[in-house]
């Protein structure tokens, strides 16, 4: 017999079945809840017990400090995929086999241009503004270029195209964002390139010259993006598809997507640790006095890069992101001081009670800027290519919601504002 729950509420008794997931995970089952219940609804403010979904993509313990996508240790991909071969898993389900690899590159190779008219929206952008809001736009817009995709009802071979489009424009839109910004011309891909090198070219070349691409960089780019893919049902996964959820296009669902990820409590923390370790250099390097101020609960200070909602031991992404870092900054033969403050905080973090005790360890956030630094990225870039890295997971993520045809994502609440009360005209008002 299926296991179940019982909640007594409201007087009455009620059975509650519970889910069980692949890694035995228990989930109780609330979804006739009101109906059997007279009207309660559940208040979970932040969503932090509450599961939106069965998933069948990454599944992550934040106590044990495991990442799988589809069952493979992100340890294992990260050593032998590539972020294409990873996107293919996540999107599909299975690592492709060579056939269906060259494949899903050949199609990725072909949709790399973007419409000329894109970089008449870049002109217009303001010189200041942040290339999160640029990207979110951009992405968004490319429903207008594409009209057919307004369709959620399409058939699998066209809704393909539209993720193809997307994996395959997104190097193109987020270096074009940079040149314009730089005031330089765009380059254009190079199909002759893979998806990594062609980025890199992009962002860093110019039409007069390109850049030999150092294949360690490349490498570690890449295996930065792999780490990045999908992180099952964070902020900005949750609204891409609570936005797909109402058939909204799957390019206005992931430009939503890029407009969550943009905030310093999630994706814009990469920026917000190296502008935090900025300050602690400029402040003379005193790791101790920001540690007390992140402590202080009178000051609105939060240590950047630490903490997660999950992960209560620690971000195995962290520990590999660490790896690399140190790797990259060899080669490049780069002392980055930055580096030793990020260290020493890290130091005192794991030893202090107060961190200890709410369990804050480092994120994926907390040295991927120091790599993204060390190669040459500028700083409001770095949640951009945070993004590059997340796309596969949020179209995952939408794919699986569409394909199970689950219904619109729509909340309940309880309403604790003003009892019934008759209006009055503005001139009896006090
Ligand atoms: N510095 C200092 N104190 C912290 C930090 C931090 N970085 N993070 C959490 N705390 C404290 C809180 O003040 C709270 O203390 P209290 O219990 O005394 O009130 C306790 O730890 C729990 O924190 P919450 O905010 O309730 O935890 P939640 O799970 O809601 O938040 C979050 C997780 C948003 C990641 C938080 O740890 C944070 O703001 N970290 C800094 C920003 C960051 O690095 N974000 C990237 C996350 S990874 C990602 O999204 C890609």
């Amino acid at each position: 017999m299926s296991e179940t729950g019982k909640l007594i509420v409201g007087g009455q008794e009620l059975e509650l079945p519970i889910i069980t997931g692949s890694e035995n995970e228990k989930g109780i089952d609330i979804s006739k809840l009101r109906a059997n219940s007279g009207g309660y609804t559940t208040l979970d403010i932040g969503f932090k017990n509450t599961g939106s979904t069965t998933s069948g993509i990454t599944f992550l313990n934040g106590e044990q400090g495991i990442l799988r996508y589809a069952g493979y240790p992100i340890e294992q991909l990260v050593e032998n995929s590539s972020f294409l071969e990873v996107a293919y898993l996540l999107i599909n389900g299975e690592l492709p086999n060579q056939g269906q690899f060259s494949d899903f590159t050949s199609s990725i190779t072909q949709h790399t241009l973007v419409h000329e008219d894109i970089k008449r929206f870049l002109d217009a952008y303001p010189e200041r503004s942040h290339p999160m809001g640029q990207l979110s736009s951009l992405i968004c817009s490319l429903a207008a270029f594409y009209p057919e995709s307004l369709d959620p009802h399409r058939g699998a071979e066209e809704v393909d195209k539209t993720i193809v489009r997307l994996l395959a424009k997104m190097p193109t839109m987020v270096s074009w964002i940079y040149k314009r910004s730089m005031g330089h011309p765009v380059v254009y891909p190079n199909n002759s390139m893979d998806y990594v090198t062609n980025f890199l070219n992009m962002f860093f070349g110019l039409p007069t010259q390109g850049v030999d691409v150092d294949p360690v960089i490349a490498s570690a780019m890449d295996k930065l993006l792999i780490l990045h893919a999908d992180h099952e049902q964070n902020c900005s996964t949750a609204t891409v598809r609570v936005v797909g959820s109402s058939h909204a296009p799957l390019y206005a669902a992931i430009s939503a997507g890029v407009s969550a990820l943009w905030g310093p409590r999630h994706g814009g923390a990469n920026q917000a640790v190296i502008e935090m370790l900025k300050n602690i250099q400029a402040d003379g390097g005193d790791s101790q006095k920001w540690m007390d101020k992140a402590k202080d609960k009178n000051d609105p200070f939060r240590l950047m890069g630490f903490g997660h909602r999950v992960y209560k031991n620690f971000d195995p992404r962290a520990l590999l992101i660490k790896k690399s870092c140190d790797e990259v900054l060899e080669k490049l033969g780069i002392h980055d001081p930055l580096l030793e403050i990020a260290k020493k905080l890290e130091e005192i973090a794991l030893k202090d009670d107060y961190f200890i005790q709410r369990k804050l360890y480092p994120n994926v956030d907390f040295y991927s800027g120091i790599i993204y630094k060390a190669i040459g990225f500028p700083t409001e870039m770095y949640t951009v290519l945070f993004a590059l890295g997340r796309l596969p997971g949020w179209i995952a993520q939408w794919k699986e919601m569409m394909t199970e045809r689950q219904p619109i994502g729509r909340p309940r609440q309880v309403y604790v504002g003003p009892n019934e009360r008759q209006y009055t005209p503005i001139k009896t008002r006090v």
